[in-house]
């Protein structure tokens, strides 16, 4: 890998007043309610599919305010044809988060941001920059392309520690100035999405060419590297904590085949509805923080409901005293979420 390039970022910067998109209805505002309605919306759709959806979603929910306080099936109509629905819950939750924890205005850190439901570290960047002008790095599946690309980054993206360090470059390569980051953070943005190709680099047309390692050494497409094999998955997973009015709680044994085989376990369901399904109370259960717990191979997700009822759910399993589970062989994370240790 190459040493990173002088003067990348005031490169990228300049491009982007000349040849970066400017007029999308997004921008041209540091109002991180609807940057963050933006960012949300294009981490899996293309800007073109956005566009629409953006404008009657502002229409309806103008505000924070007004999507916190919004019913749920509302927000999930208005979301309806997008996609990744995972997205419109958590962006409800998150509404709901920024008024209850920072009295209707967004923290105005990426840090804190990233605290949020739904917002990751390079969504929580981008808001940073373009409303609070933070020198904070994004990295997306498009930046990855050109940042590995001008640095010759061919270490598998795969493995964490090669994608850390990717982030740490990201960092170093940074403007001085914070009244850079806009500027900056979009035209990595435009680059990625209009010049820097997946299966078509157009050099021609880029602003750090000069200085592109890929480039230099001819094979621009071999970057970035990420090998299939170590490329992890992730599932969600409900989990229905049943209590009862004694206290025990509503394990089950795990069939000896899949995740968590033979252990003992909170009943484990696919999709919310189909933990309703088996226990209707769960409705008014308590939703617990989402966690995550990391496998070798998987990411879960994990989202507790809590409910105290005195029948249980249906389906197999049985009531256990709270002197009984903890000697149980139990998963690490639901020990540690029956041990009140999450949330
Ligand atoms: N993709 C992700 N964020 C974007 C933005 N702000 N503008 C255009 N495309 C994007």
């Amino acid at each position: 890998m190459s040493r990173p390039p002088e003067g990348f970022a005031s490169r990228v910067v300049r491009w982007q007043a000349s040849h970066g998109r400017s007029s999308l209805p997004w921008q041209n505002t540091r109002d991180p309610y609807r940057v963050w309605l933006s960012e949300v919306m294009l981490q899996q759709t293309q800007v073109s599919t956005v566009l629409g959806y953006y404008a009657r979603f502002l229409a309806r929910f103008p505000d924070v305010t007004a999507l916190a306080a919004a019913h749920t099936d509302d927000v999930m109509g208005l979301w309806s044809g997008l996609g990744y629905y995972s997205r419109a819950r958590h962006l409800h939750r998150c509404a709901q988060e920024v008024v209850a924890r920072f009295g209707g205005r967004f923290p105005e850190t990426a840090a804190q941001l990233q605290s949020l439901p739904g917002i990751g570290r390079s969504t929580a960047a981008a808001i940073a920059a373009f409303c609070f002008h933070e020198r904070s790095a994004i990295l997306d599946g498009n930046v990855k392309r050109v940042l590995t690309r001008v640095l010759g980054y061919g270490e598998d993206l795969a493995m964490a520690a090669n994608e850390r360090r990717l982030w740490e470059m990201a960092e170093q390569l940074l403007p001085e100035q914070p009244s850079d980051m806009p500027a900056y953070t979009q035209a990595l943005m435009d680059l990625g999405a209009t010049v820097c190709l997946p299966r078509r680099a157009q050099c021609e047309a880029c602003p750090v060419a000069g200085d592109c390692a890929a480039r230099r050494a001819g094979e621009p497409l071999a970057y970035p590297v990420k090998s299939r094999k170590l490329q992890r998955s992730s599932a969600t997973l409900w989990l229905l904590w049943c209590v009862n009015p004694q206290g025990q709680v509503w394990l089950l044994k795990r069939p000896a085949r899949g995740i968590w085989a033979g252990l003992f376990c909170l009943p484990v369901f696919e999709t919310e509805a189909d933990l309703v399904a088996a226990c209707p109370e769960a409705v008014q259960g308590e939703h617990g923080a989402a966690f995550k717990h990391v496998l070798t191979h998987r990411d879960l997700h994990l989202h507790p409901v809590r409910v105290v009822t005195p029948t249980g759910p249906v389906g197999e399993g049985r009531w256990v005293g709270a002197g009984d589970w903890p000697a149980l062989g139990l998963p690490a994370p639901i020990r540690s979420l029956l041990a009140g240790e999450r949330g």
